[in-house]
């Protein structure tokens, strides 16, 4: 089909779409075809006037007869999307139902934890570790000086794999890593002191599933080994840690107790963080939270890594994220953690819709 006149003809492919457009779609076009200011249609319409008389007649002619067939092709489409949308209606689709609310993500708690003790580490010179969750018996407890007998290396205490290890008889049965120290290890035996990592990680044990234990949580280790590093550079480096995580004010204590790869070794708390010192049933009265384990690393540890004990000494620590997040949110179930329950999640990182 031809109108006789080429800049009409530019406009008949779009007569032909008119049956395909959507009811937004279907609006614009109108516009842009027969819209007073500046449709298409309009300026040609316009341009009649200026034509000399005989030709104006024709060009005239063909610009309305086009016009009206805009105008059916649009009634039409209409009539179409019209009849559309009532059947959908009838059939309980109601389209003006208003929309779902958008899914605003945000870092889980304990994610967020462990982000900010790592940075706090890097910051003074700390890189960051990584080891294996299933690990060999000779790691995770012998090579950390336990006794072959130690009651951690229990089946009742530790989860053991079926399969054998691959590195041979001496490495002992496969388990779950029940801590992240055996990072310590394998640490030291691939990179010879001066050694500073933070070893973030999940760690398994034997453990029921209810409001104070998880048999699956985290850990973060901590790991200095250089010469002349004293018991003085351990109680500095935590503190500043405690000083920066929790607040510049905040007291916190060094209690003696025992592990088998530190000596002498130490347990630090910080003051409760709900009561502030005071006591509360959070803290059982004595306004204290115990945060972690630490110590000066056992000789026997260093030379078990072939590390001369007699040139370098060197500390260690291990701190629970999930347990810090609990103790910082105030949430008193680990369970909440671990469950994913979108409702408290939402709560704890402020998204709730
Ligand atoms: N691995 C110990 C635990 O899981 C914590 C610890 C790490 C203690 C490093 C001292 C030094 O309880």
């Amino acid at each position: 089909m031809s109108t006789g006149h080429p800049d009409l003809d530019a406009l008949l492919p779009r007569l032909d779409s008119v049956s395909t457009l959507g009811a937004a779609e279907l609006e614009a076009e109108e516009i842009a075809v027969l819209g007073r200011k500046s449709g298409s249609l309009t300026a040609a319409l316009k341009r009649v006037a200026t034509l000399p008389v005989e030709e104006r007649k024709r060009f005239g002619a063909a610009v309305n007869r086009l016009k009206a067939q805009f105008e059916a092709a649009f009634a039409a489409r209409r009539d179409v999307l019209d009849a559309e949308r009532t059947a959908r209606d009838q059939a309980g689709l109601d389209l003006t139902m208003p929309g779902r609310g958008r899914w605003v993500g945000a870092e889980h708690p304990v994610t967020k934890v462990v982000r900010e003790i790592v940075d706090i580490f890097r910051g003074i010179g700390f890189t960051v570790a990584v080891g294996p969750e299933v690990e060999t018996e000779w790691y995770n407890f012998l090579a950390l000086n336990f006794p072959a007998d130690h009651p951690a290396m229990d089946m009742h205490d530790t989860l053991y794999l079926d399969a054998p290890p691959a590195e041979g008889e001496s490495a002992g049965r496969l388990l779950l890593r029940t801590h992240t120290s055996p990072v310590q290890i394998r640490t030291l035996m691939e990179s010879p002191p001066p050694v500073r990592v933070v070893i973030p990680g999940m760690v398994y044990r034997n453990d029921a599933f209810d409001p104070s234990h998880s048999p699956a949580f985290s850990q973060i280790e901590g790991l200095a080994v250089d010469e002349g590093i004293s018991f003085v550079d351990l109680k500095a480096t935590l503190i500043h840690f405690a000083h920066r995580f929790f607040g510049p004010a905040t007291k916190t204590r060094f209690r003696p107790s025992f592990f088998p790869f530190t000596e002498p070794s130490a347990e630090m708390d910080v003051e409760c963080q709900l009561c502030h010192g005071a006591g509360c049933p959070a803290c059982k009265g004595t306004g204290w939270m115990e945060i972690l384990g630490c110590g000066m690393v056992h000789p026997s540890v260093l030379e078990n890594c072939n590390v001369d004990a007699e040139r370098y000494t060197g500390w260690a620590f291990g701190m629970g994220p999930h347990r810090i997040a609990m103790l910082r949110y105030g949430i008193p179930d680990i369970r909440l953690l671990l469950e994913g329950d979108m409702r408290f999640l939402e709560r704890v990182a402020g998204t709730a819709r």
